[in-house]
């Protein structure tokens, strides 16, 4: 089986590679070698690749940048999906898709379910959302799945950010009143290779199990960094409401996924996000 892999430089991207089945074969090609915008390039990709399979995990997102890039965001969130999913569908091969909790409004107080109406409240929420229907309009075959609050040991990620301010302040604060779930890349991909093997298509949701307020997830990286030896010191983490942390994008006050379709379709939910947050911050004190 072949895969191609665009955005193969990020978070995910990455953890697609590492996470591959060992009969898969990859042509993984970050932003350097092609660019999703470019209609062409994906074309010319897909083709010379011919690939079983091809995993979108390039994205615009700067969540707070993309209010003031718009344009850029929708290029990249918005349309490039439907030149993949266009290019896939034309070379026969299944494309799987990536999206986001914000496409949701967050103001429910239930687990949001695939079908649920959506709302986004942010320039990235509402390219991501273009970007799902781009995708299922150019082939109603695509697969979609929703995630939320990726981490990684590599990357732009809340964890490494803590894990840094940790190591240097005494006293944080952290917004408590926006609850969603932390999910750890790799586990994501593992879900996002199965249900690409499966007769899975449209849209899925996957997280991690649980759920967690930023606070919440603050304070168990201290708690677990400390425990593996990578934080040394006792930091004062206050909780604090959205409100006294203006940004420029609203952000869903709660966002946790429904995924009992999806855990049913792979065969058991996911592990609890504390159990793969440990993990991550063992993979990031084995890396050094
Ligand atoms: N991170 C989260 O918390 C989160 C939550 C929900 C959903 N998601 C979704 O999950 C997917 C993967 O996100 P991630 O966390 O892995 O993000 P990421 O680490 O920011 O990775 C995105 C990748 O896309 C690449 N890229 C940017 N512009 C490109 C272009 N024009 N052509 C090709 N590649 C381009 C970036 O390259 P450069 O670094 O060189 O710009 C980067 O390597 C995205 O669809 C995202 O919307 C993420």
């Amino acid at each position: 089986m072949k895969a191609l892999i665009f955005g193969a430089g990020g978070q995910v991207g990455r953890a697609l590679a590492a996470t591959a089945p060992a009969d898969a074969q990859l042509v993984a090609l970050d932003r350097s070698s092609c660019d999703v915008t470019d209609l062409e390039a994906v074309t010319r990709a897909i083709r010379d690749a011919a690939p079983d399979m091809v995993f979108n995990a390039a994205a615009y997102t700067a969540v707070d940048r993309a209010e003031s890039e718009p344009e850029a965001a929708a290029r990249l969130n918005g349309a490039a999906p439907g030149f993949m999913a266009g290019a896939s569908k034309a070379a026969g091969a299944r494309f799987v898709h990536i999206s986001t909790d914000f496409v949701f409004n967050g103001t429910g107080g239930t687990p949001y379910r695939p079908g649920d109406p959506t709302d986004p409240q942010s320039v990235y929420g509402a390219t991501k959302l273009q970007g799902e229907q781009a995708a299922a309009a150019a082939d109603p075959d695509a697969l979609i799945v929703r995630t939320a609050w990726v981490y990684a040991a590599q990357g732009a990620n809340f964890v490494l950010t803590m894990l840094r301010f940790m190591g240097e302040r005494e006293r944080l604060t952290i917004v408590s009143d926006q609850i969603g779930t932390p999910t750890f890349a790799p586990s994501l991909s593992r879900a996002l290779w199965s249900l690409a093997g499966s007769q899975a298509s449209g849209i899925h949701h996957y997280t991690d199990a649980g759920v967690a307020s930023w606070y919440d997830f603050a304070v168990a990286i201290h708690e677990e960094a400390t425990a593996l030896g990578l934080l040394q010191r006792p930091v004062a983490i206050m909780p604090i409401p959205s409100v006294d942390y203006p940004t420029p994008a609203r952000r869903p006050a709660f966002s946790v996924l429904d995924k009992s379709a999806t855990w049913a379709a792979l065969g058991g939910p996911a592990p609890h996000w504390r159990v793969n947050l440990r993990t991550c911050l063992e993979e990031i004190r084995h890396n050094g």
